[in-house]
């Protein structure tokens, strides 16, 4: 019998190809996709589960997976933190995930968050579009310089070093902070000095029980008044209510989201904030990347029930 492959979700068939290619059966899910209770109960039939970040892969899912014969979870995104990782590795399960084929999009979403929060170009939209605009002034929305302002990536991976090179045509000075030295240019060392030498900040870590919260009142209060903070990576990294008191007293002259604690529920704070622009969770959403997502995804699979260890295994790097 050719091995199962379960994928959770809706997706266009022909990124899913190769698993065809392959031999592999796939067990498509429903119109809307597989909820959690309809995942436990089916783990139990598959080799494999291709699944998506909003997919919560826990232990139990897991452990159904087990009493049959799950060898590989493939999660359509770079970030696995919907993925229980200690019960994957204990019950000999491989989990892979979709690193560098999404920096370009998300450091492109990135930057225009950095633009938008710059330039406050959602708020002033709004009061466009509200009929509220009283004509061009002098002084009208004026926003912060992108020219000579320091950008501080937190965190130094793939997708941090692409916004650091799409910066750099902005003519933005740019440092970086990750947990060991980089050995590149603009590394500092610590947190702390990276937020304090920032006009803006750009967060690109994974997140993990070390960075849930690192960006609370204390580092939000760091960043010079006037800054900017944007994040693309995850919404428990940065303090939802620390950040919402920054841009309430303009400590904080804006910021940029595209992910949020409670996704798809945005807080009633957040959302009341005219200096904050946020998207949603749309860092990886262009056609080409998202394609090349759940190609890469397919291929941990197609490799790790081959008897091969991916490249993008999760701990391989
Ligand atoms: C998107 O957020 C991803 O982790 O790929």
């Amino acid at each position: 019998m050719a091995p199962r492959v379960l994928v959770t979700n809706e997706m266009p068939r022909a990124w899913l190809a190769v698993l065809e290619r392959s031999g592999l059966e796939l067990l498509l899910p429903p119109t809307g996709g597989l909820d959690y209770e309809m995942l436990v109960t089916t783990a139990p039939q598959a080799d494999a589960i291709v699944s998506l970040l909003s997919d919560r892969i826990d232990a139990r899912v897991l452990e159904a997976g087990a009493s049959g014969q799950l060898r590989v979870v493939s999660n359509v995104a770079v970030g696995v933190d919907n993925i229980d990782l200690d019960s994957a590795r204990s019950l000999g399960i491989t989990v892979c995930n979709t690193p560098r084929v999404l920096d370009a999009a998300t450091a492109d979403l990135a930057m225009l968050l950095i633009l938008s929060a710059c330039r406050h170009s959602s708020e002033a939209e709004g009061v466009l579009r509200r009929g509220e605009w009283g004509g061009w002034a002098l002084t009208g929305f004026l926003g912060k310089d992108l020219e000579q302002a320091t950008l501080g990536l937190v965190g130094y991976g793939g997708i941090a070093q692409a916004v650091e090179r799409r910066a750099a045509g902005f003519d933005m000075r740019v440092l970086h902070h990750a947990r060991r030295p980089t050995g590149c240019p603009g590394y500092v060392a610590t947190l702390s000095e990276l937020l304090e030498a920032s006009d803006v900040v750009s967060v690109h870590v994974p997140l993990t029980p070390a960075t849930r919260g690192l960006i609370g009142t204390e580092e939000i209060r760091r960043i010079p008044r006037g800054g900017v903070l944007v994040n693309t990576a995850r919404g428990g990294i940065v303090d939802e209510e620390a950040l919402a008191g920054a841009l309430e007293d303009r400590h904080l002259a804006g910021a940029g989201l595209d992910v949020f604690v409670g996704e798809p529920h945005l807080s009633p704070r957040l959302a009341a904030s005219p200096n904050l622009m946020v998207v949603p969770h749309i860092g990886s959403a262009t056609i080409g990347a998202r394609r090349r997502m759940a190609e890469l995804a397919c291929e941990g699979v197609v490799e790790v029930l081959a008897g091969r260890r991916p490249s993008n295994a999760v701990g391989q790097r």
